[in-house]
């Protein structure tokens, strides 16, 4: 019997403080002791939820910030999340860190434990940008702690870009693209700053102290980071994420093919035997006994719907052949009804159909959200 691939997420909850932009689950101002507590949860959750019925191909620790985390606590973490599951030979162990947060000590662990790719949260190469941004970190962090990760050795390491920033120029946001470029990262994620309920940004923006770029700015920043990182080697594979030649990240693939993960830790998500599970949002509630917050079993319609949705993040967009294997209806006959949909977003120039496949053109890409809502 043929074993089903697994993706394994890990959320570290905590981070030294909060972007000004940032709503992802994490708290401030815990330390070590706090720390334990969670990772034992975490621990809890693992012995539960570990399975041997899948061959885990990809561990992603994120966040919040996980490289907060002292060595030992990530040790006891990646040991327990080793022995629970079936792991592939060529497993893709991944870990976010912070630039502020890592040390070569840090770094030799991460090594010694298997981490094999490190995603580092750079977002800027401008100090003033970074300020404005609420980072705890400098340029020169960015770069010291960069030479750290590849002095201890590893081959894959990707950067977290923003752009669309509060005083961010167009001229100023290539220049963060090509210092990035200098360094020679295996992977870029660029990621237009989106505005969050909660979030310090969010507040200011309402009471009129925020200024952003225009959409017209943003396009701009869109089509400039195209351009640059293609010359400089990069092929965009998905919407906002760049790599060299095989280094696409495995485990974020699986959340836009479909593929099955399980997520561990506060406020995670898991795809899992065809249900949508989420976990408790706050500490104390995924102290609690039931870690799990609620589960939803997807509909056909549902799959069908994130199947186009996620499928069509892809440059290579979707697969009509994937489509009739994975669903009991054949593509053409699903869009039946939405056939006129397709063929003036293909008229217009939104969608390419070629070699069996349906993709974004790049004006597309530039109109994404409202597009694959009309063909769902
Ligand atoms: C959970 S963070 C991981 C890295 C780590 N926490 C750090 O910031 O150093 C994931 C990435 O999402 C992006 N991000 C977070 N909030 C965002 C927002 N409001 N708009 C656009 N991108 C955002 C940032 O690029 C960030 O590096
Ligand atoms: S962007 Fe990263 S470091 Fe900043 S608050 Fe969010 S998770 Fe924490």
């Amino acid at each position: 019997m043929k074993t089903n691939r697994l993706g394994l997420y890990a959320h570290i909850p905590f981070c030294e403080r909060k972007c000004n932009y940032c709503d992802f689950v994490s708290f401030t101002g815990k330390d070590e002791k706090d720390f334990k507590k969670y990772i034992d949860e975490l621990l809890k959750e693992i012995k539960d939820r570990g399975s041997e019925d899948y061959h885990v191909d990809s561990l992603y620790i994120g966040g919040g910030t996980p490289s907060i985390l002292p060595s030992n606590l990530m040790e006891r973490l990646l040991r327990k999340a080793y022995d629970s599951f079936k792991l592939t030979k060529d497993l893709e162990v991944t870990i976010e860190v912070n630039p502020a947060t890592v040390d070569k000590e840090k770094l030799n662990s991460y090594r010694s434990l298997g981490i094999n790719r490190i995603s580092m949260g750079v977002q800027s190469f401008d100090d003033t940008i970074l300020k404005k941004l609420g980072r705890i970190h400098s340029k020169k962090d960015v770069t010291d702690s960069y030479n750290l990760i590849r002095k201890a050795g590893f081959n894959n390491v990707s950067m977290d870009l923003m752009y669309a920033v509060p005083g961010q120029s167009e001229a100023l946001w290539e220049e963060s693209l090509k210092e990035a470029v200098l360094l020679e990262p295996e992977h870029i994620s660029c990621y237009s700053l989106s505005l969050e309920e909660g979030t310090d940004f969010y507040d200011s923006f309402n009471k009129g102290t925020l200024k952003l770029p225009s959409y017209d700015e943003d396009v701009k920043m869109y089509l400039i980071t195209g351009e640059l990182l293609s010359k400089a080697g990069y092929h965009r594979y998905e919407i906002s994420n760049y790599c060299k030649g095989g280094y696409a990240s495995r485990h974020n693939l699986k959340y836009w093919n479909m593929e099955e993960y399980l997520g561990l830790g506060v406020s995670a998500h898991s795809f899992i035997n065809g249900v949508r599970i989420e976990n408790h949002h706050t500490l104390n509630e995924y102290y609690g006994r039931e870690k799990v917050k609620s589960t939803h079993k997807n509909t056909e319609y549902d799959n069908i719907s994130e199947f186009i949705f996620m499928g069509l993040r892809k440059t290579e967009g979707i697969s009509l052949k994937d489509f009739e294997d994975r669903f009991s209806i054949p593509y053409k006959v699903y869009l039946k009804d939405r056939q006129d949909i397709l063929k003036a977003l293909i008229d217009q120039g939104f969608i390419l159909e070629e070699e069996g496949r349906i993709k974004y053109t790049l004006k597309g890409i530039l109109g994404s959200n409202r597009i694959t809502i009309d063909l769902m």
